[in-house]
């Protein structure tokens, strides 16, 4: 029989459990937050730290602000206290030099003034990025956070605590080594794609009609309007980051408190500490370690996950810091070596639309000439009608441009307080700008298109590259290269034109050898003789592939049937739905484009015609069908479509010809009259029914 164990230890009091659970939770919530290497799953941490939060309900008298559960609470304030910074917040000299000369003229000066010559060695630094947030100073009294305050104007800043511990980065907690009073500064900042999720809910809620939201114009701003929320609850939901970069009051060395000889050592045992420390963070021997720190930071910038406006390098010895002391509120020892801007203000002078080789259009804001991330620009992507809309940038307009890296220079928002002029919103244009073809925005993309493929001056170079591809009417050794010379000495301008090329044109072309000519026109010549469905696919039609090539060929027989087909007799085909069929009908609706088939045939490429397939019996020959109310899925139009691909008929009023009404929701007269007249009333899953049922 077993006997219950008399001698077993209970189990821990809430309190002992309580204070386990902080723990663990202190610890894994570093692992995971500022070492990215959890080491248990997040259920498992999720099951913790609901353990915790039932014992802290039923225990209230033991809850404590530095549970890992306390980081979002507090109500919403008036204002902000001022704290009054125990050591001042100082801020540091800014080498605005973005050249390497601005290190060395940083470690010139810091020679001098330590009296060092030509013959002594180079002075340590610690070179650091420069985060482009918030500075922010973080107080902790026996090992826990009791407050957070913004830098203010270096003496007094305000008390953003109860929105600082919503940052998961930040412990709330310091290990039992740690100085009983220890100020850790450093810089609150937002990571780039929090910023665009933000940016993105806050647009999702302005399409909602809440009141009072706004986008942010960039993750530095969006930080600011965080640290700076009132509501914590609010600030809670904008996810900010954390760097340390140095320290405050720190209980000195006679008092039990830490005695470091370097900043670096100071930076290492902050991380020792919990605190997140930039992995770039180096020491660097004399101004030539400094200027590659430099370089190599510039290069890497915009792989970054958060932005950086420049590097900032300190002397490594406290001593020496010491020794160099402040000139009015700067150190000596530290200086901040820039990078040129990423973003600048500048005016909208006129709104362009381009035409990109595959014919799509984009908006290009024309600006005054404005000098941002290294290089003067004069062009900013709208991207598109709906980003130009949204943006709602207009001709005049002052706005934010960014330039990151190799990435194409953007319009980021405008500056709507400065608008002066009463320019109207941007609308797409519906012609090409360039060839007058119409432009069409297909359901469910963002761009609008050119339809004038084979005339359009923009896609040309394209165009003819894909008739020439060896998968369409394949023109022997007609690649990229030669395409771009022929089109840009201004031989060939549209398709027909090659089959004009004799040897003279093409031997004025430079490295352009005899025999090379030769072979070209010989390989033109070839192509003439081709199939339907090459020529078809070569014709480049927006999704035009190979197949549905092949399957208009097989049911057409005839060019001249593709080219006059209607959207219904288009949707006959297999493969072919309603994007296709009025993607090939406002192809050939295009005066020019029919104007080069023509040519080409003119020119001798032929291929042979056939006759049309045969006809399937069509389900719904010589039925009459009136379509009336709101159908379940399908629009009137669509409904219309797929009847008449079937063979049927559409008509608009019900009559005793009528064979059907399709009737869906809110139908009325016409549903009326034809039960007055008997005619038989179906709903839309009878038609669909129908549709694919053999013909009769
Ligand atoms: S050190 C006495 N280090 O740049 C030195 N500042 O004026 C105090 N910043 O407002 C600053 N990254 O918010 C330091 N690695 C870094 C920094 C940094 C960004 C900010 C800081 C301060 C401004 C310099």
């Amino acid at each position: 029989m077993a006997t219950p164990d008399l001698f077993a230890s209970p189990g821990p009091s809430p309190a002992e459990r309580m204070a386990q659970l902080r723990t663990q939770l202190h610890r894994h919530a570093h692992l995971y937050y500022v070492l990215d290497e959890p080491s248990i799953p997040d259920a498992e941490y999720d099951r913790l730290f609901q353990e915790l939060q039932a014992l802290e309900a039923a225990h209230p008298e033991l809850a404590s602000p530095d549970s890992p559960t306390a980081r979002v609470g507090g109500k919403a304030l008036d204002q902000f206290a001022s704290v009054r910074h125990a050591v001042p917040m100082l801020s540091i000299r800014t080498e605005t030099d973005t050249e390497a000369s601005g290190a060395q003229n940083f470690d010139t000066r810091v020679r001098k003034e330590l009296g060092l010559g030509e013959g002594d060695p180079p002075v340590e630094y610690v070179a650091e990025l420069k985060f482009d947030g918030l500075a922010l100073n973080l107080r902790y009294e026996q090992g826990v956070l009791v407050q957070a305050a913004t830098r203010g104007d270096g003496e007094t800043g305000e008390d953003v605590t109860q929105n600082i511990r919503t940052i998961r980065q930040i412990p709330l907690r310091l290990p039992e080594d740690a100085p009983r009073v220890l100020e850790v500064r450093g810089e609150v900042y937002m990571r780039r794609d929090d910023f665009e999720s933000l940016n993105e809910r806050q647009r999702e809620k302005i399409a909602r009609g809440v009141k009072g939201e706004k986008t942010f114009v960039n993750p530095r701003n969006a930080a600011a309007g965080a640290v700076r929320q009132l509501d914590p609850a609010i600030a809670a939901q904008r996810p900010l980051s954390f760097f340390a970069y140095g320290v405050g009051e720190v209980t000195p060395a006679e008092a039990g408190g830490p005695d470091f000889d370097t900043h670096f050592q100071l930076l290492l045992t902050l991380k020792s500490w919990g605190f997140p420390v930039a992995a770039q963070t180096q020491t660097a021997q004399g101004a030539s370690e400094l200027i590659a720190f430099h370089e190599q930071m510039g290069r890497g910038r915009d792989q970054l996950p958060y932005d950086i406006d420049g590097v900032v390098y300190k002397v490594n010895s406290l001593a020496l810091q010491k020794k160099l002391g402040f000139v009015t509120r700067e150190p000596r020892w530290a200086v901040a070596h820039k990078y040129p801007a990423q973003e600048q203000m500048t005016t909208v002078q006129a709104i362009d639309v381009q035409v990109g080789r595959t014919g799509k259009l984009t908006p290009v804001a024309k600006l005054a000439p404005v000098f941002v991330g290294g290089v003067t620009v004069t062009n900013a992507t709208l991207h598109n009608e709906d980003e130009a809309r949204r943006k709602d940038v207009r001709i005049g307009d002052t706005v934010i441009v960014r330039r990151a890296g190799d990435v194409i220079p953007e319009v980021v928002s405008v500056l709507l307080d400065k608008r002066t002029q009463d320019a109207p919103q941007f609308t797409m244009p519906r012609t090409c700008p360039v060839c007058g073809s119409a432009a069409v925005r297909e359901e469910g993309e963002a761009d609008y298109r050119c339809t004038g493929g084979l005339f359009c001056g923009a896609q040309r170079k394209e165009a003819i590259l894909h008739f020439a591809h060896r998968r369409a009417v394949e023109v022997e050794g007609l690649g990229d290269k030669l395409v771009e010379q022929l089109v840009d000495a201004g031989v060939v301008r549209t398709l027909p034109d090659l089959y004009k090329l004799g040897l003279t044109a093409l031997a004025g072309l430079e490295r352009m050898a005899d025999k090379s000519a030769q072979n070209l026109l010989q390989a033109l010549e070839k192509s003439k003789s081709t199939t339907l469905p090459r020529f078809l696919f070569g014709l480049g039609i927006r999704h035009v592939g190979e197949a549905t090539a092949k399957e208009l060929a097989r049911h057409f027989g005839k060019l001249d049937a593709v080219m006059d087909a209607s959207e219904a007799q288009l949707l006959e085909v297999s493969d072919v739905g309603p994007i296709v069929a009025q993607s090939i009908r406002t192809f050939f609706d295009q005066p020019h484009n029919r104007e080069v088939v023509e040519q080409l045939r003119a020119c001798g490429v032929n291929w042979p015609e056939g006759e049309p397939a045969a006809r399937a019996p069509q389900p719904l020959s010589g039925k009459t069908f009136v379509i009336t109310g709101t159908l379940p899925t399908l629009s009137r139009d669509e409904a219309k479509d797929r009847v008449e691909a079937a063979g049927g008929k559409v008509a608009g009023s019900v009559s005793k010809k009528t064979d059907y009404v399709v009737a869906g929701t809110e139908a009325g007269r016409k549903l009326t009259r034809a039960q007055e007249l008997g005619v038989a009333v179906i709903d839309e899953a009878a038609l669909l029914a129908m549709l694919t049922a053999p013909a009769a």
